[in-house]
C-alpha cells in the first residue's frame, strides 16, 4: 500500500534524525540477528496481513524469525516469550492480546538484557521499562474517526436520533478499548446518538454473525439505525446475517466499521459499508527498521504511529489506491 511505504519512509528518516542523522550505517551482521516474535492469533484478514508483512520484512532485512502463533491465548505468548529469552534471541517483538498481565515476564526479558518492542497493540503497566517502544495505530484517534463520520452523516441526513449498536472487538485488548473511548468521546454528548447495546465479537468473522444474529432478535432491524463495528471481519458476518435477514446494510442500517481489508473495500464500493477507518497491517518494515537501531546501538522512538486515512460514501470510492489488503 501506498501509505505504508509513506509511513515506513517517514520512519526510517525519524531513526537516521534521531540517531547518527546523515550516515548510513550498515544492518550490523543481520544474518547472526535472531527476533523472537510472538503473535496473538489469526482471528482475521488484518492479523494474517500483519503477519505476512513481520515475515516479508525480516526476509528483507535478514534477521531470522522465530515466530510463535498463540491462538489467541495470553499463556501461550507468555510461554512464547520464555522460549525466546532461553534462545537469547537479540529482541523480542509481541502484540499482546490484551494489555494485562505481562509485568513477570517482560521483568525476566529486562534480566536478560533482551529489549522489547510492541507492535499493533500496547500493554498496561506500573514500569515503563519493561519495553522499549510502541509501534501501531492510534486506536483512539481511530475511534474519533469513526464518531467524526456519524456525526458528520447525521449533520448531512438531517437525522434526529440515531440508535447505535456496536460490536466490540476482544475485551480489554487496546483496539476495542480506545476504538470504544474515541468514538464516544465524539458521540456520547451529542442528545442525537444513543447506544443501545454494545457486545463483543472478539474480531472474529463468525461472532460478528453470532452479534448481529442476537442484536437483530433484541431491537428488531427497525430499532437498530447504526452498527459500529470495531473490524472488517465481524462486520462482514454482520452483513451476511442482516441481509439473509432482508436487511439493507448501508441503507437500512448505516455501517461503520475499522480496518480496510480487500472485501470490506468491495462492499464500500458495494454501498453495504458505509465508512471503512484505515488499519493497516503492514508494519513489518517500520518493525525491522527498529530492530535494526536496537543492534546498531541507536536510539529509536519509544512510539510510532502509522498515517492511516478514513474511506466513506462522501468519497469519491474509484481511487484505485483504495483496494484494501
Ligand atoms: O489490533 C488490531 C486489530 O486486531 C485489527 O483491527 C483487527 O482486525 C485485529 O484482529
Amino acid at each position: 500500500m501506498r501509505r505504508g511505504l509513506a509511513f515506513i519512509m517517514i520512519l526510517m528518516l525519524l531513526l537516521g534524525l534521531s540517531g547518527c542523522a546523515g550516515k548510513q550505517e550498515p544492518a550490523g551482521d543481520s544474518t547472526s540477528i535472531v527476533v523472537g516474535f510472538s503473535q496473538l492469533g489469526a482471528e482475521s484478514s488484518w492479523r494474517i496481513a500483519n503477519t505476512a508483512s513481520m515475515e516479508q520484512a525480516a526476509k528483507e532485512a535478514g534477521y531470522g524469525l522465530m515466530m510463535e502463533n498463540a491462538n489467541q491465548k495470553q499463556e501461550k505468548q507468555i510461554d512464547a516469550i520464555r522460549s525466546f529469552i532461553a534462545y537469547r534471541v537479540d529482541v523480542i517483538v509481541f502484540s499482546p492480546i490484551v494489555e494485562t498481565g505481562w509485568d513477570n515476564v517482560l521483568t525476566e526479558a529486562k534480566q536478560a538484557g533482551i529489549p522489547v518492542i510492541l507492535m499493533d497493540r500496547m500493554i498496561e503497566t506500573q514500569d515503563d521499562s519493561l519495553y522499549t517502544a510502541y509501534i501501531g495505530a492510534d486506536f483512539y484517534a481511530e475511534g474519533r474517526r469513526a464518531g467524526e463520520y456519524l456525526v458528520r452523516k447525521a449533520d448531512a441526513t438531517g437525522a434526529e436520533h440515531l440508535n447505535i449498536v456496536e460490536i466490540c472487538g476482544t475485551t480489554d485488548s487496546t483496539p476495542m478499548r480506545d476504538r470504544q473511548r474515541g468514538f464516544m468521546d465524539v458521540i456520547g454528548a451529542d442528545p442525537r446518538f444513543t447506544v443501545i447495546a454494545s457486545i463483543s465479537g472478539d474480531f472474529l468473522r463468525s461472532k460478528g454473525e453470532e452479534c448481529m444474529t442476537d442484536l437483530l432478535a433484541r431491537f428488531g432491524a427497525d430499532g437498530i439505525d447504526v452498527l459500529y463495528s470495531h473490524n472488517d471481519s465481524m462486520t462482514l458476518g454482520a452483513l451476511d446475517v442482516m441481509e439473509k435477514a432482508g436487511v439493507r446494510p448501508g441503507r437500512d442500517i448505516l455501517v461503520i466499521s475499522v480496518d480496510g481489508e480487500a472485501e470490506a473495500v468491495r462492499a464500500l464500493k458495494d454501498g453495504r459499508i458505509n465508512c471503512i477507518v484505515q488499519c493497516t497491517p503492514a508494519l513489518g518494515g517500520s518493525v525491522m527498521a527498529l530492530v535494526q537501531g536496537l543492534v546498531n546501538n541507536r536510539s529509536i522512538p519509544r512510539v510510532s504511529h502509522p498515517v492511516e486515512a478514513v474511506f466513506s460514501d462522501f468519497d469519491d470510492l474509484t481511487d484505485p489506491a483504495l483496494e484494501g489488503f
